[in-house]
């Protein structure tokens, strides 16, 4: 009935999430308010280590792309449930370090980190950074050198595959402001740039080919040309790299007829190509990585909303709008996502009735959906939109200085408040008198 596992309706006939009554949740912690179940992002990460374990024997690592939902509460539980993180600017470093995440299970991404983060990083002693172009190996090199460490790095490949998916989060392809291209050149060159660096220890390559991914094919392609490269590397300079980076990607449930590809499915098939490659090639099987954000985080999170004025055009729309908006979740704005939603306080009740769920900043793109089918609703009812829990939290704003919502998390059941919700003095706190 629910897009998400972890919804239900209970015996009072609310929307229940993780075995917790949201209507209840709404008037404890106030709306809008991001819900997200630990209990639900553990099974998800527990599949992935699972996945790792039956077709790959371990031999690697699962890294949580914590740009998905990056706070401390969620920092805690994939790094309790063994996995890596995977970081992008000093702040999400910082935060997972305040998680008392192990360093060495970081690794640092981005196509243009700057120089103090870059520093940051190495005097924490993340565990690998993932180089994106020649200059930041100059500035990997030039900064390991001054702290005296030896830094270990993947190079960031571009393997010119496509993957079908928004163009805004494809960036797998040869014009991609990510990644050095293997058909360009520009890979290899990176790769010899930092086999001569003296403080670089080149562990290997890794890749990340666009979100929002259903098909297994893209990531099976996307190992091969990769390991083709890690052969070639190996003709040209006699050095054999054992690090491989698949990335992340894989897609979750927004509406019914999306059809995710299982954690099983995408490590089966990828560990199987490379087991194929390697034999057929004598090339040592490598140390895999994968790098899950959404489909750790996005089902496992809702948001809750009051409605307020309900508006109906008639022979046109009717328009529902929430006391949240693109300032919360930016998705629709940024490339018309889709969701489905329902109206928890009336979750037993049929859902018969289509309406743009509309935030309340000012601008007309500041929808949820444009057409979404929940029960009607009237001011003053909690609506719950699902699949909130990626690139909602991490992407929000103060847009029309509206303050961030608070963040729940559900955890063996129980739920505790994980991020206050901001006022306005924090809004202002930085503004002069
Ligand atoms: C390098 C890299 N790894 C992993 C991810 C996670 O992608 P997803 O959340 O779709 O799994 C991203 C997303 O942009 C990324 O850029």
């Amino acid at each position: 009935m629910f897009v998400s596992d972890n919804a239900k309706v209970n015996s009072a006939g609310n929307l229940e999430f993780s075995g917790v009554d949201t209507v209840a949740l709404a008037q404890k912690y106030g709306t809008p308010l991001y819900v997200t179940s630990l209990d639900g992002v553990k099974a998800s990460c527990a599949e992935f280590t699972a996945a790792l374990e039956k077709h790959y024997g371990g031999r690697g690592m699962i890294l949580y792309a914590s740009k998905a939902n990056c706070n401390t509460a969620i920092c805690k539980a994939v790094s309790s449930s063994g996995f890596g993180l995977d970081v992008v600017s000093g702040g999400e470093l910082y935060t997972a370090l305040k998680a008392k995440v192990n360093p060495a299970k970081i690794c640092f991404h981005g196509n243009n980190k700057t120089d103090s983060e870059l520093r940051f990083a190495i005097e924490s002693g993340v565990g690998r950074i993932f180089a994106d172009s020649m200059s930041e190996l100059d500035d990997i090199e030039a900064i390991a050198a001054e702290t005296g460490k030896k830094v270990k790095v993947l190079v960031r490949a571009n393997p010119g595959v496509e993957a079908s998916t928004h163009e805004y989060i494809m960036t797998g392809q040869v014009d991609s402001k990510f990644g050095l291209s293997i058909e360009k050149g520009d890979a290899l060159a990176g790769v010899l740039k930092a086999l001569a660096s003296e403080h670089i220890e080149l562990a290997g390559i890794d890749c990340h080919i666009g979100s929002q991914i259903f098909e297994v094919l893209p990531f099976e392609d996307e190992a091969e040309m990769l390991m083709r490269f890690l052969v070639d590397i190996r003709e040209l300079t006699g050095v054999t790299l054992q690090e491989l980076n698949i990335g992340g990607g894989f897609g979750v449930r927004y509406v019914p007829s999306d059809d995710p590809l299982s954690a099983d499915m995408i490590i089966g098939a990828v560990a199987a190509r490379v087991k194929r490659f390697c034999a057929e090639s004598g090339f040592p099987e490598p140390f895999l990585m994968f790098e899950p954000g959404r489909a750790i985080v996005a089902n496992n999170g809702i948001t809750l909303y009051t409605v307020g004025c309900v508006k109906e055009i008639e022979g046109v729309r009717n328009y529902v709008s929430i006391d949240g908006g693109m300032f919360d979740n930016p998705r629709y704005a940024l490339y018309k996502a889709r969701y489905t939603a329902c109206v928890a306080n009336r979750a037993d009740r049929p859902a018969d009735y289509s309406a743009a769920i509309a935030g309340k900043c000012c601008e007309s793109g500041d929808l949820i959906g444009k057409d979404i089918t929940i029960q009607r609703p009237e001011r003053g009812d909690v609506l719950a939109v699902f699949t909130t829990g990626a690139y909602n939290y991490s992407m929000s704003s103060n847009y029309n200085r509206n303050p961030r919502p608070a963040m729940v998390v559900i955890e063996n059941g129980e739920d505790r408040l994980a991020i206050r919700r901001e006022t306005y003095a924090d809004i202002a706190a930085f503004d002069e008198e």
